[in-house]
């Protein structure tokens, strides 16, 4: 059994509940965000509350409490929960409940809900995953709204095809990001990721902070074919870190086989993710 908080307290997963009047209920209104531990110490914690908070003004969701107060809650959440090794942590503020079921009121409600860490597996680090792309654009993507139709919809696709994510395409062909992940791609010595209309990733954030010298960073879209023709492709996100992708629709990207460059970030993402979970933060943003 999980601790979870619901607006004020600290009660068990089974207990968990919010009124089916909530407008995240009735419309998917709502914003939330997640993230892990690294050895019970919550990863970039104030990052993704500061992306929380702005998803919610980019929906027009207001928030009740204060960075520091959903700080304190998610760190008391996970406390609560001495059961896990590792956590996930997701923070999920509701539109709250509204009497025309669609103006929110400002009375939305706060939750934290813990539970162990997945462990994904190992081949997708050691021999690379494939992906698909669909033809989806996302609504405001720079908010993490619980409004998730298009990634459920396209992953149960790429899960069809033995993918592990399937990556937006734009109307332009312009390759934007995955349901919940980040993408970039190398070719030669540029690495380059989408510049916007994406959900700014703190794992995509961290990672552009580690660029190797030998690699120029370009921050531009991606068309399809040209992503084809990338070197190496990786995706990036909380739970999943760095993924090398060696397929993309069934096209094999370059040798086929997880690229020198990407395993070189992918260690130093995993050096970060260790000092962090020992206390030796370096400060990254
Ligand atoms: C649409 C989308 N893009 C990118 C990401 C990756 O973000 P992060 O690295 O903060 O987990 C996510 C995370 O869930 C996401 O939902």
């Amino acid at each position: 059994m999980d601790i979870y908080y619901i607006n004020g307290e600290f009660i068990d997963d089974e207990d968990a509940r919010i009124s089916a009047k909530d407008i995240i209920v009735l419309r998917g209104f709502g914003v939330f965000d997640f993230l892990v531990t690294y050895n019970r110490r919550p990863f970039y914690l104030k990052e993704h509350v500061k992306r929380l908070e702005n998803s919610a003004k980019e929906i027009g969701l207001k928030l009740l409490h204060t960075t520091e107060e959903i700080c304190k809650i998610v760190q008391e959440t996970i406390d609560r929960n001495p059961h896990h090794d590792e956590s996930n942590v997701r923070i999920v503020y509701t539109g709250g409940v509204s009497p025309d079921g669609v103006t929110p009121q400002g009375n939305g409600v706060l939750m934290v809900m813990v539970t162990p860490k997945l462990r994904l597996p190992d081949w997708w680090y050691t021999d690379g995953a494939s992906i698909i792309t669909v033809d989806i654009e996302r609504f405001i993507p720079t908010a993490k709204s619980t409004n998730y139709l298009s990634a459920v919809s396209a992953l149960q696709k790429a899960h069809k095809t033995g993918a592990v994510e399937a990556v937006y395409v734009d109307r332009n062909q312009r390759v934007l990001e995955g349901t919940t992940t980040n993408i970039f791609g190398i070719k030669g010595t540029t690495i380059i990721t989408p510049p916007d209309s994406i959900l700014p990733g703190i794992t995509r954030g961290i990672i552009l902070k580690l660029i190797p010298e030998d690699l120029k960073l370009e921050m531009r879209h991606m068309e399809l074919v040209g992503l084809l023709e990338m070197d190496e492709i990786f995706i990036s996100a909380s739970n999943k870190e760095i993924v090398p992708v060696i397929k993309v629709n069934d096209i094999t990207i370059a040798s086929g086989r997880p690229g020198e460059k990407t395993k070189q970030i992918m260690a130093f993402f995993k050096a970060v993710t260790t000092d962090f979970g020992i206390g030796k933060v370096s400060k990254i943003f």
